[in-house]
């Protein structure tokens, strides 16, 4: 059986440290520069696990500025399998509401400055071009170990959801809103791309847990998004992420990945155009 270590990043205040065991820090530079803070690393219930604040422990990176590629370099450098994460989120749907976990399985990008592969042939980066597959961003194992645990704790969740990423660091305007709604998607955030496009040319198996703290600003009756609000719901919803992850965490170590690890290796491998290493 593949042993396996999880990488979790927390989105805003959800960089909780106290629940890794036996924690030691450690900062790391990769070929891509620093990660966003140290490597916690530590054990979760007898599983292998590091932690990274996405924005830093003291929350002074914007969105625009996380660097992406070191964060998920550094959990990969670090012997990750596995890469869960939290990102707090707007509703752009009726039946979404602050509070609630979405479990994501599709995205639609609205990003602008980000670089979204570890392949640039630069002096540093990996050598070849590489066309990773984005039909399924996400992990589905990894995704319904996590929708097991909500189930069984009792957290009001949605098992799919597609994410619709914008620059930011300001939000979606009222005619931006309406559209994103218009186009079908799910919830809205700043970070989850390009994450989960690196975790896969990384060959990590991503999930994320999308915690919903808004309605954005497409709603004609709910209060426009803004810093306190999301703040105040995501302050209240914190610990169920925190419970999710220490319930559902046991249940990867019980599942046997070894063909997973290697399809996902497999797939990037396979994405590099030839004649181009
Ligand atoms: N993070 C939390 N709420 C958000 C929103 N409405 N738009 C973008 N990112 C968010």
């Amino acid at each position: 059986m593949t042993t396996i270590k999880i990488g979790i990043i927390g989105g805003s205040g959800l960089d909780n440290p106290d629940i890794l065991e036996g924690r030691t820090e450690k900062f790391v530079e990769t070929p891509f520069g620093k990660p966003s803070d140290a490597l916690l690393i530590g054990k979760i219930k007898d599983v292998d696990c590091v932690l990274l604040a996405r924005h830093g422990r003291s929350h002074k990176i914007n969105p625009t500025s996380v660097n992406y590629r070191a964060n998920i370099c550094a959990l990969k450098m670090e012997g990750c399998t596995h890469c869960i994460v939290t990102t707090a989120c707007g509703s752009l749907q009726e039946g979404i509401h602050p509070g609630d976990i979405v479990f994501l399985d599709q995205f639609i990008d609205r990003t602008q400055k980000r670089t979204q592969t570890f392949f640039d042939c630069s002096e540093t980066g990996m050598k070849g071009v590489c066309h990773i597959p984005m039909h399924t961003p996400f992990c589905d194992d990894s995704v319904q170990i996590l929708i097991n645990s909500a189930k069984a704790i009792g957290l009001n969740h949605h098992p799919t959801g597609t994410m619709l990423t914008i620059e930011g660091p300001r939000f979606s305007s009222k005619a931006e809103s309406v559209l994103w709604h218009q186009w079908g998607a799910h919830c809205v955030n700043m970070s989850t791309v390009p994450e989960v496009v690196l975790a896969k040319e990384a060959g990590l198996s991503y999930a994320a847990i999308a915690l919903v703290t808004d309605y954005d600003s497409w709603h004609e009756s709910k209060e426009p998004v803004n810093v306190e609000n999301v703040l105040k719901t995501f302050k209240q919803n914190a610990k169920q992420a925190c419970d999710l992850i220490l319930h559902a965490i046991p249940k990867f170590a019980q599942k046997d990945w070894t063909d997973i690890v290697k399809a996902n290796k497999d797939l990037v491998e396979g994405s590099i155009m030839p004649g181009t290493k």
